[in-house]
């Protein structure tokens, strides 16, 4: 623990002060990938972690990974020194320099959050910007235990942040123009595509992306076909993988505990009712890849060992109507999420089909897909979809109509 800083100081030239410094709090798998980032980009870094020594291991970590690039010949020997050079473990929040931004990526606990928000917003000086990396909470949760709330945004960085490009930057509903712009600026300097969205459920990436898991679900509820089926259905519309399988990559658990968040937040709205299929798998511990059995079940080798679809089925449901068609209605219900988020006003058609591009690797952005397909089309097929099953889910937005 020789390096850790213990004394407010102020980082030299050398280290990057010329940027402004950056914080980072919370070492783990995001905040260890979002300080190589910034350093990467040029920024003295600052990591604090709880836990102690493991700001000083995820730095190591990081050299390391630097290292190894570097001996591959994928970057400059030089440069991977300079990198991690740049990055400093801290013992607390309280140690940090005065810094341009400080980035939270600690456990996602609103009550943790906001302690740390509050102490943050009355250390730091007045235009440090404080931003949350939380996939789940509302900045407008968390804004306010700061001092000046005008300074807190959501900058929400997908796993992991070195390879990913997106960032959804957040505005809560006190953050200022000002802070939404410098942000939007800082990450296009650090490589990133920013889209810019407001503080809903979800953000654009985890809201709109909900019924591509839950339709397949339902799908396979419905016996309308075995879950193998239905993935294949799927990747022929050119989706990287299908939802189920993915859902076992993910963890069905943080995958299931995702929209049950998001469904929470929105007054339990019927479009994100989680469904019996998951959350059984949820109970019996069935959670993917990482327990050997989810969805589907792995060999010790991660090899799919009753991945079989049915081609013949898959075919006839391709050319059938909706209601048991995978691609027809996951695709619909994307539209409607992506067309009902703009309608809402919390994020832009450019931004919204760049985010879930970038964020899921989907083959089209929804409002271009349904701009291809007729959103006249989309809306016909939802209300075929909410005559079989009503109750609300299938509702079509407003949105669809008008942009007809
Ligand atoms: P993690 O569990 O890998 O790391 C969290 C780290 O924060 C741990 O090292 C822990 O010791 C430390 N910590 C906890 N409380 C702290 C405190 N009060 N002060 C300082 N350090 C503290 O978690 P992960 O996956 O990196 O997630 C962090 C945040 O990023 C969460 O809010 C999560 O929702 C969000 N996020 C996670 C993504 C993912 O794919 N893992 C993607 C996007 C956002």
């Amino acid at each position: 623990m020789s390096d850790v800083v213990n004394e407010q100081r102020e980082p030299s030239e050398s280290e990057g002060a010329g940027l402004g410094a950056v914080g980072v709090i919370g070492a783990g798998a995001m905040g260890s990938g979002i300080a190589q980032v910034a350093a990467t980009a040029g920024h003295a870094v600052f990591l604090v972690d709880a836990f102690e020594g493991a700001a000083e291991k995820a730095r190591d970590r990081i050299a390391a990974g630097l290292a190894k690039r570097a001996s591959q010949g994928k970057l400059d020997p030089a440069e991977a020194d300079a990198i991690s050079a740049r990055i400093t473990p801290v013992a607390a929040a309280a140690d940090l320099p005065g810094c341009l931004v400080v980035i939270e990526a600690i456990a996602e606990d609103l009550d943790a959050k906001v302690a740390l928000f509050e102490d943050l917003g009355r250390r730091q000086p007045a235009a440090t910007m404080l931003a949350t990396n939380t996939s789940s909470l509302s900045i407008d949760d968390i804004a306010p235990a700061a001092p000046h709330p005008g300074r807190v945004l959501g900058l929400h960085f997908f796993n992991p942040p070195p390879a990913m490009k997106l960032v959804e930057v957040v505005q809560g509903q006190q953050t200022s123009g000002d802070v939404m712009t410098a942000a939007t600026a800082l990450m296009t300097a650090w490589g990133k595509t920013p889209v810019r969205c407001a503080s809903t459920p979800g953000f654009i990436v985890n809201r709109v992306a909900r019924p591509f898991y839950g339709e397949a679900q339902r799908l396979v509820e419905e016996g309308v076909a075995d879950p193998a089926t239905v993935d294949a259905a799927i990747r022929s519309a050119g989706f990287a993988m299908g939802p189920l399988e993915l859902t076992d990559l993910i963890g069905q658990d943080v995958n299931f505990a995702v929209g049950k968040s998001v469904w929470q937040q929105t007054g339990q709205d019927p479009r994100y009712t989680p469904t019996t299929f998951q959350e059984n798998l949820v109970t019996s511990g069935n959670l993917g890849r990482k327990t050997g059995k989810g969805v589907y079940t792995y060999a010790a080798d991660g090899t799919m060992t009753d991945a079989e679809p049915d081609e013949a089925r898959m075919a006839q449901l391709l050319a059938g109507p909706v209601v048991t068609n995978p691609v027809a209605r996951t695709v619909a219900m994307l539209v409607n999420e992506a067309v009902d988020l703009v309608h809402r006003g919390e994020a832009g058609p450019d931004d919204v089909d760049l985010a879930m591009v970038l964020g899921t690797r989907y083959p089209k952005g929804p409002i271009a897909w349904g701009r291809e397909i007729g959103f006249r089309t989309i809306r016909d097929q939802l209300l075929e979809l909410d005559a079989t099953f009503p109750g609300g889910r299938y509702r079509p937005s407003e949105a669809l109509t008008e942009m007809d």
